[in-house]
C-alpha cells in the first residue's frame, strides 16, 4: 500500500476516506506509545539524543537481572521517572482522545505508556500493556500495591533510593512495568488482541511501532479488514501499511481529528 502522508492544519484537510468512516459510527482501537506524552514534557524512548534509551542503558535499568544487580539503582531511576510524570499534565493529544471515546460507543484505548495521563485527561477502561509507573509490586511474592510516598520534585536527576519492602511479605518493592524479558500481562493483551481484531478504525499514534507484541496490533487490524491511520511526526515501519498518514504533532492533530469526527457523526445523524 502507498498510504498518502499529509500534515493537516484543519479539519477539512483531513482524507475524506476516513471522515466517511468516522460518520458511519465505527469500532475505534487507538494505540498509543511514546510520542502521545512528549508534549507534557515526558521523554520517549527512541528518539534520537532526547530518548531515553539514548541517554540511559535499559540492560542496567530495564531488566530483572538489572534489579537483582542494584535494586537501588533500579528503583532511584523510577522514582525519577514517576517524579517527571508528577509534575506533567495531559495534553491537547490526550484531552482530544478522552473527548473522541466520549463520542463513540465502541471505543478502546491500548496505550504502551507506563504513565497515568490519558486517565488524568478523562480517559476511561485504559489497557496498559506495558504496566504503570505509579503501581509497584513485590519482586518476591508478586503482590501489587501503590508506591509509597512518590514525592514532587526532589529528584531532578536520577539517583540510588533503596527500594521500599512489600506490605506483605517485606521483600523489595520493584515497579509494576514490563522490563526487557519479561511477557505482557495476558489479560491485557488478549483484550487488545481481540479489540483489534473487531474495530473498523485503528488509530495508531505517537509510537515507533517497534516493540512486539503491541507492533503486531495495527496488522491484525488490517488483516480483519480495518482502516489503519498513523499519526506520527516521524516516518515509522508502519506507514507502508497505512491507508493514510497524518504527520505531525499528535496534540495538534488529534483535537482536528476528534473535532471532524464530531461533524462527520453530525452529518451520519442527519
Ligand atoms: P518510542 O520512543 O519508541 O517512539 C516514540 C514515537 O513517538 C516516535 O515514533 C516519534 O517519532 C513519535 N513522536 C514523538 N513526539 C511526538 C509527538 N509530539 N506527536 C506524535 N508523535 C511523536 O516509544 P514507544 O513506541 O512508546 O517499553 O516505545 C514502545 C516501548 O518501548 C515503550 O512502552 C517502552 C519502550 O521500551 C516499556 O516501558 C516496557
Amino acid at each position: 500500500m502507498h498510504p498518502k502522508i499529509i500534515s493537516p492544519t484543519t479539519a477539512e484537510q483531513l482524507p475524506h476516506g476516513l471522515l466517511e468512516l468516522l460518520s458511519e459510527r465505527p469500532k475505534i482501537f487507538v494505540l498509543t506509545g511514546a510520542g502521545v506524552s512528549a508534549e507534557s514534557g515526558l521523554q520517549t524512548f527512541r528518539d534520537k539524543r532526547t530518548g531515553l534509551w539514548a541517554q540511559f542503558d535499559p540492560r542496567r535499568l530495564a531488566t530483572a537481572d538489572a534489579f537483582v544487580q542494584d535494586a537501588a539503582l533500579v528503583w532511584g531511576w523510577y522514582e525519577w521517572r514517576r517524579q517527571e510524570l508528577l509534575k506533567a499534565q495531559p495534553n491537547a493529544g490526550h484531552d482530544a482522545l478522552a473527548a473522541l471515546q466520549s463520542q463513540f460507543p465502541s471505543f478502546t484505548l491500548v496505550t504502551q505508556n507506563v504513565d497515568d495521563l490519558h486517565e488524568r485527561a478523562g480517559s476511561s477502561s485504559v489497557v496498559h500493556l506495558h504496566g504503570q509507573l505509579l503501581v509497584s509490586r513485590c519482586f518476591d511474592c508478586g503482590r501489587k500495591q501503590p508506591t509509597p510516598n512518590p514525592a514532587i520534585g526532589h529528584t531532578l536527576t536520577p539517583q540510588r533510593v533503596q527500594p521500599p519492602a512489600c506490605v506483605a511479605c517485606g521483600g523489595l518493592l520493584r515497579p509494576d512495568v514490563v522490563w526487557f524479558g519479561e511477557e505482557l500481562p495476558a489479560d491485557e493483551l488478549e483484550s487488545a488482541r481481540k479489540a483489534s481484531r473487531e474495530c473498523d478504525l485503528f488509530l495508531c499514534i505517537g509510537t515507533s511501532a517497534e516493540v512486539y507484541p503491541a507492533a503486531e496490533l495495527p496488522h491484525e487490524a488490517i488483516d480483519a479488514g480495518a482502516m489503519l491511520v498513523v499519526v506520527n511526526e516521524k516516518r515509522t515501519p508502519v506507514d507502508r501499511s497505512a491507508h493514510h498518514v497524518l504527520r505531525g504533532q499528535s496534540g495538534t492533530i488529534l483535537p482536528l481529528l476528534e473535532r471532524a469526527a464530531r461533524f462527520a457523526r453530525l452529518r451520519g445523524d442527519l
